[in-house]
């Protein structure tokens, strides 16, 4: 499988948030990215979170989903996006993906590999973000044990995909999940975890760590050509 991945548009309105993010570009920037996958041949994209950023009104927000959604659909290939903690601030999972009319994260079985999609956008006490409800350094998978018993049923290689961080090396602790080391160990001991695939530390990383490469992509926001095709 080929698979087109990019990270963190924050796509919106704004010229500049943060002082480095340059969010009204970041719609080029993705028909540029689809269009190297689209000519690259990947089978399926995935985008890893962050996808748009908040705006001043509702129906902005809503404009700039619009946007994507109808660049989305002029590349015919399956496309998938992890929610990131900024879609959580300004959409319920429902709003958003019923904006971009689908995208939504379905794990994939194919020719024993495993693609598997986690949704983080909960706080260290397992409660679900909701718009304007949270603080996004508050963060954990709730029920890491479901993962564990997940794991254990598959066989064959796993990658997966996930918007916050639990790479051990990530120089930021506010970016890691509070119970990072609690699911970096049941990867690791399920034996069958080969990549997890990140973003949200918009500088990017990448390490190895129990025998599992930990790659977290710059952000699209902030640099150019921050896309990447992974084979697995
Ligand atoms: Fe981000
Ligand atoms: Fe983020």
């Amino acid at each position: 499988m080929k698979i087109g991945l990019f990270s963190d548009p924050h796509y919106s309105s704004q010229e500049l948030t943060c002082g480095n993010r340059r969010n009204n570009l970041s719609l080029g920037k993705m028909r540029k990215a689809l269009e190297h996958f689209r000519a690259e041949g990947c089978d399926r994209v995935i985008c890893l979170g962050d996808l748009t950023d908040t705006e001043d009104t509702k129906a902005k927000e809503e404009a700039n989903m619009a946007e994507i959604a109808a660049l989305f659909k002029e590349f015919a290939m399956p496309i998938t996006v992890v929610m990131g903690n900024h879609d959580a601030y300004v959409f319920t999972a429902e709003e958003f993906y019923a904006l971009l009319g689908g995208c939504e994260p379905v794990d994939v079985h194919e020719d024993g590999k495993h693609l598997l999609f986690l949704d983080t956008n909960y706080t260290a006490a397992g409660v679900r973000y909701t718009p304007h409800g949270f603080h996004w350094d508050d963060v954990g998978l709730p029920d890491p044990d479901a993962l564990r018993r997940q794991l254990a049923a598959l066989e064959g290689d796993v990658y997966l995909f996930m918007h916050q961080n639990i790479d051990p090396a990530i120089p930021a602790a506010d970016h890691r999940l509070a119970n990072a080391d609690r699911v970096c160990a049941i990867l690791e001991q399920s034996g069958k975890v080969r990549a997890v695939y990140q973003g949200h530390y918009h500088w990017g990383n990448r390490s190895r760590q129990g025998g599992i490469d930990y790659i977290t992509l710059p952000a699209m926001a902030v640099y150019d050509d921050t896309c990447r095709i992974i084979e697995v």
